[in-house]
């Protein structure tokens, strides 16, 4: 079955006629071409996917697009402006806490989800945030260093996503 829906994407709305079956993961990827937002597992266990949606982290492959009709989602392409890097992915590469373009852009979203939630996390609730996000390849203090450090400056006006 089809349906009709509308969905902002990166702050520019879209009209999608799409499967009830397709998730947002399918959408962004394959209707709209964005290809930072990655599939690993497809099962909301890798993180890689991970986009905001209506300003909170989510993975996007457990959500069916059909549900989200009027919604806001920011993709890892939204996040910068100007060309600047946002916050979040300065600090990545300041700290050498940038990673493979598979994990990295979904560990950005994920972070500025908990830096929207929660503008001084603690290294322990960075942790927990970053649990969500699995990479195997290397360790993870790198990115929790550059997550403190971008947090210290908080996100400047103009620079949430
Ligand atoms: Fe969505 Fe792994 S692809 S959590
Ligand atoms: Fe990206 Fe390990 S999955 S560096």
């Amino acid at each position: 079955m089809k349906k009709l829906i509308t969905l902002s994407i990166n702050q520019e709305w879209h009209e999608l006629y799409i499967d009830t079956r397709r998730s947002i993961l399918d959408v962004v990827r394959n209707e709209l071409g964005l290809m930072g937002t990655h599939r690993g597992c497809d099962t909301g266990n890798c993180g890689a996917c991970t986009v905001l949606v209506n300003d909170v982290a989510m993975n996007s492959c457990l959500l069916l697009a059909a549900d989200y009709h009027g919604a806001s989602v920011i993709t890892v392409e939204g996040v910068a402006g100007n060309g600047m890097m946002h916050p979040i992915q300065r600090a990545l590469v300041d700290c050498g806490g940038i990673q493979c373009g598979y994990c990295t852009p979904g560990m950005v979203m994920n972070v500025i989800g908990l830096l929207l939630d929660e503008s001084h996390p603690s290294e322990e609730a960075v942790r927990r945030r970053l649990s969500g996000n699995l990479c195997r390849c290397t360790g993870y203090v790198k990115i929790v260093d550059a997550v403190l450090a971008a947090a210290g400056d908080a996100l400047p006006p103009g620079m949430q996503p």
